[in-house]
């Protein structure tokens, strides 16, 4: 049987799909696995577009095989040297002795740490710069810090098709095809929070560069190819540019629910008024829904006990978290609660006050809530809806 599927002319699907795995970074999880999309270009001189993840080269080589004499395969493109994409690179190129490495001069330089690549058989491109494979022509655009400096986008000029590696990319081992999904927006937001949302800015230049270009088909590095590139294309040119929405995202570690009665008195006034918003007890909640959700949240109410002479561990873990993701929020709360010494708020300070948010209010509170404390906590909230609506 015929495996390895031709999806479009003369280009064939030669990914993996790992249904099996459960995390990804060693932080986020993966509740539908995902794939490691690889692709082979039929030409006079066939072209492989990335790897797989190590472990599954045997798999991958039998995909090939299916479309090819893997032997003939002249081009491996690196569009990013991940070692998801890239793993797979020193098995291939052991085996195909002829075969030559593409990749950008950043990418030159990871090949030949990363994969001990023998210098002789890379080939640089840069920005503009084409390939012939005989009868059809590969043009790179250079992407980087999407997510790595060396990323680069490659686009098969005869058939409008673009490879674009980590970028529009999700974690799912279903389907093929965007067709083949309802729902794109939650999966790819979890996976822009956590991967692109730093480099949104970066994300925006090359959305300005492919927007002239013509596509009809968007095959990322991971999840559904695109016969439908407006409908991914759509979501990007959003969260590049930071747009946010009406809601806000609450972050909070409790020890002994002071905090959370604080968080309480907020989100059920949010509610009452039939504001947005997302609400993670740091404690219980799964990292790529926070990743997610800080993609557009127009605000960040953070809360973080101290405990012993510091803001508590998981605080802290959430709290650069935050800061590493760099979201477009422009609005902070910050909570914090104490037994016989304060410091949570100045280390929330010293990790959170990096980013460009206004604070627009703060409550310490010592052991429970006074009804005094949660009337302050009220007038907070007064000033976070109205912030909400700027
Ligand atoms: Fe999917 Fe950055 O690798």
């Amino acid at each position: 049987m015929n495996k390895t599927v031709e999806i479009g002319r003369g280009l064939y699907y030669t990914g993996i799909k790992d249904y099996d795995r459960r995390m990804f970074d060693a932080l986020v999880s993966l509740p539908e696995g995902t794939s490691y999309n690889s692709y082979l270009i039929k030409a006079e001189k066939p072209a492989l577009i990335d790897t797989v993840n190590p472990g599954f080269e045997k798999n991958w080589l039998a995909r090939i095989s299916e479309a090819v004499d893997p032997q003939d395969i002249q081009y491996v493109v690196m569009n990013h040297s991940e070692p998801d994409h890239a793993g797979a690179i020193p098995y291939f190129l052991t085996f195909n002795k002829r075969a030559r490495l593409v990749a950008s001069e950043q990418g030159r330089r990871l090949a030949l740490r990363f994969y001990g690549v023998e210098e002789s058989r890379i080939i640089v491109v840069k920005d503009g710069d084409t390939i012939s494979l005989g009868n059809r022509r590969l043009r790179f655009v250079s992407a980087p810090m999407l997510h790595w400096p060396e990323t680069m986008f490659a686009y098969l000029e005869d058939a409008s098709i673009l490879f674009t590696c980590d970028f529009f990319g999700f974690h799912t081992a279903k389907g093929l095809f965007d067709s083949d999904f309802e729902d794109i927006e939650s999966g790819a937001k979890r996976y822009y929070g956590e991967i692109m949302l730093p480099f949104s800015s970066m994300g925006k230049k090359a959305m300005d560069k492919i927007k002239n270009l013509k596509i009809d088909l968007i095959c990322p590095s991971h999840g559904p190819v695109y016969r439908n590139p407006q409908r991914i294309m759509t979501l990007y040119n959003k969260w590049v540019e930071g747009r946010t929405e009406e809601k806000a995202v609450f972050i909070y570690v409790s020890m002994w629910k002071n905090i959370e009665s604080m968080v309480d008195r907020i989100t059920d006034k949010l509610l009452a008024n039939r504001v947005k918003f997302s609400r993670y007890n740091f404690l219980y909640s799964d990292p790529s829904n926070i990743c997610a959700d800080l993609v557009d949240s127009r605000a960040i109410v953070f809360g973080a006990p101290t405990v012993l002479s510091s803001m508590h561990p998981l605080g802290i873990y959430a709290a650069n978290l935050v800061k590493m993701l760099r979201p477009p929020a422009k609005y902070a709360v910050l909570l914090s609660s104490y037994g016989w010494a304060e410091s949570a708020s100045r280390h929330m300070q010293d990790i959170l006050g990096k980013l460009p948010l206004e604070v627009i209010g703060s409550k310490i509170i010592n052991g429970p809530a006074s009804e005094e404390d949660l009337k302050e906590v009220d007038s907070l909230t007064e000033k976070l809806m109205l912030k909400l609506k700027e």
